[in-house]
Order: structure tokens, then sequence, then C-alpha cells
């Protein structure tokens, strides 16, 4: 029988970058498994790979004093003893896309009304200099925006791994989606962000977990309804915020019946969340008959940016850098229908390669015989390097020995 204390080198996929803020791994809250060698950023006391007890404290009396003080201190003081000698900082590098990605937010750094550039031009002291170095970037974003945006397209690496949980809000209870908390429960930890209803969050996830909630707020029409399209918006802001929602979801149906209604819905909810610093993410919906071509689809997402969406989800087509070049948003994929387990892979990688930041995923994680094999696999792409084969290969390892 193979060791529990033995790297299974699973975690490839799951292991967290150096803080670029100046702050020390363990004090950024990263934890370290020793038989693995690597750091995570996880709340887990057991390492995922090999199960090893995971370090919260470095191992040296040094170190342990160093963090212990920067501990004992207000979270702001703590924050400013970390950072390193500003005369000897450069502004943290923006993280670098891979395979064509967009930076989250790299639009809007340009400011839009001048303001920060001419703070920035017209500050004189030393001190304030100093400050304008240390701080973080925002990309032009209020504080809690950018916060919020950052807990669902990961900084490090600039991709974002949602599970899409939301389904039943028209389909009722989806094949293996019937009990939403048995389905959500084991895949948690391995998702960026979730993606549901707010029955769902109220009635089936654990109000401990720290995975960031991107609360569906539209609805209104079911598969056994007149038409599809027919959606409104079905949760108030002030919901969302007792929810604490990092992100709401909407979808627009380009081209359907209720086109005008559906975009309209999106712009006023755009101007009500960013009042309170709260991401909007625009669904492309294509309801039963509309297309899924680059052509159909960079409408619909250009559109979606265009009413001030920060995020836009939407399909994988042929041709796809066509519909994430003219998008000014970072874009996610959705997974759509449960295809075999190498094709969905196969779909995430095509997708991060043509440009999308990540997938939005549901059928094909949950719906699969091995529902956390596959969100390792498809994690493994998304935050990681593998391709589909050996994404594919990781599958097939961890569903064998699940
Ligand atoms: C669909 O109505 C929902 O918005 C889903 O969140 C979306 O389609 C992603 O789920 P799936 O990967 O199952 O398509």
């Amino acid at each position: 029988m193979r060791s529990v204390l033995e790297c299974k080198q699973l975690c490839d996929d799951s292991k967290a970058s150096k803080p670029n803020d100046g702050r020390g791994r363990y004090e950024a809250g990263q934890r370290r498994c020793n038989t693995c060698g690597v750091f995570f950023d996880t709340a887990n006391m057991h390492c995922q790979c090999c199960g090893t007890k995971l370090r919260t404290k470095p191992r040296s009396k040094a170190g342990k004093e160093r963090l212990a003080t920067i501990n004992s201190r207000p979270a702001a003081t703590a924050a400013e003893a970390a950072a390193p000698n500003p005369a000897e900082t450069r502004p943290a590098p923006a993280p670098k896309p891979k395979r064509g990605a967009k930076t989250p937010g790299s639009r809007p750094q340009k400011s839009r009304d001048g303001n920060a550039t001419a703070t920035t031009t017209t500050t004189t002291t030393a001190a304030k200099s100093a400050a304008a170095a240390r701080g973080p970037n925002l990309g032009g974003m209020d504080w809690g925006l950018a916060n919020r945006m950052a807990s669902i397209i990961r900084p490090e690496d600039n991709r974002a791994l949602m599970l899409a949980v939301d389904h039943g809000y028209f389909l009722g209870p989806t094949e293996r989606l019937e009990e939403p908390d048995r389905v959500i429960a084991p895949l948690l930890e391995y998702c960026d962000s979730l993606m549901l209803t707010r029955g769902v969050q109220r009635t089936s996830v654990p109000p401990a977990t720290r995975t960031p909630m991107v609360l569906r707020v539209s609805g209104g029409s079911s598969i056994i309804g007149e038409d599809l399209s027919r959606e409104d918006v079905t949760v108030s802001v002030q919901d969302a915020i007792r929810l604490n929602a990092s992100a709401l979801a909407l979808s627009i149906f380009v081209g359907s019946k209720y086109e005008y209604q559906t975009i309209a819905n999106l712009g006023r909810l755009v101007g009500q969340a960013q009042e309170y610093g709260i991401p909007v993410l625009a669904v492309t919906a294509v309801g039963k008959e509309l297309g899924k071509d680059a052509r159909y689809l960079s409408l619909a997402c250009r559109i979606a940016a265009e009413q001030g969406a920060h995020i836009v989800k939407t399909y994988y087509c042929e041709d796809f850098e066509k519909v994430t070049r003219s998008c000014p948003v970072p874009i996610i994929v959705a997974g759509g229908k449960k295809i075999p387990e190498r094709d969905a892979l196969e779909l995430t990688y095509n997708s991060i390669r043509g440009g999308a930041v990540g997938v939005d995923m549901g059928r094909n994680i949950w719906q699969s015989d091995h529902p956390v094999a596959m969100i390792r696999a498809v994690r493994s792409i998304v935050h990681g390097t593998n391709d589909a084969d050996k994404a594919y290969r990781m599958y097939l390892d961890l569903a064998k020995s699940g």
C-alpha cells in the first residue's frame, strides 16, 4: 500500500505562487506541505496531494518571531512592516498573461476621468511617492471591486476556475444535481468560485466556506415555458450583499424576442452593483435556437462589455480568438452539455489558448462519474501547465485511485 506521506505529484495544479506584495508566504496565509515541498493557498489542514499535515508557520525561530511580530500589529501596520523598503521597490509587475489571455481589468486601467493620473503626476512629497509605489495596482477600479475581481480571477496567474451549479434556476432538478449540497461539498475546495442561485447558496453551501460566490440574479423562465429569453432581475443588490456575493451573474439573450429587456437589465444591474463595488458577470445565453458561432458570440460578448459587464461568460467556438480579441473584458467559457472527459479537457485547454481567462464548468464536472478527478484535471489546465492529454491522464489516475 502506498504511504500517505508520499507526493503523488498532483500538487502541481494547485500550488500557490509567491505573494508579489512583499509579504512572506506564511504571512499571506499560505500553508506548506513538507512532503511535496510546495505552498498552498488553502484553509485545509492537510495536503490534498499526499495527506501530510500542512505547516502554517516558518520552521526557524527567527521566522516564527518575525511572523509573530507582524501578526501582533494591526492589519495595516502589519502590511507596512512586511512591505519592502520603498526605495528598493519597483511597482509590482502585472501578472504575465499566458497563451494570449487578457489581464483582468486591463482596459479599465486607463483612468476614465483622468483623476488617478492627475494625482500621481501632481504628487510632490517623497512620502506620497513612496506610498504610491507601495500601493496595490487596482487597475483603475475601486478597492472593493478590484478585491472581488481578484477573488474570481486569481491575480497570481490571471486565471479563473468557476464551478457552475445554477442550472436549477430554469431546469429544475438537473440530472446529477438533484441534491446540490452533496454535489458541491467535495468540489468546493478545488474551484476558485461557485456560480449558483441564492436558494442553493442558503440551503446547500456551508457558510464557513472561503470560496467566493458568483450569485445568479436573473431568471423568470423555465425549460417548459414559452420563451427562455424572458428573464428579469430577480434578486436585489441588498440581498446579494447579505449573501456576501463576490459577483452577480445575469443572462442576456442577444437576437431573441426579449433582447431589449435582458440587455437593459444588464445595464441597470451594472449601475446598481457598481455602487457597492460588486462586479457583474454577463452570460451570453443562447436559449434553444440562437447560434454559437464566432460571429454571433463576438457580437453578444461585445454588447455585454459595452453595457459595463466586468466579466463575460460565453461558449467556445471555432475562431474563438475573434471573440476574445474584440471583447475588452475577461472572458470565461461555459462547459456546455456533458461530453466525454477528454473532450471537455480539450475544450478547457483550447479556451485558454484562445484567450479566455478560464472556465465556468458545471455538467462536465458533476455529471462525470468522477467529479473530483474531473475538476482537478480541469484545474491542472486552468492553473497549471497541463495540456489536454496530460490532464486526461491525471483524470484517469485520480479516477482509478479515488
Ligand atoms: C446555465 O444556464 C448556467 O448559466 C451554467 O452556469 C452554464 O451553462 C455553465 O454550466 P455548464 O458547464 O453545465 O454549461
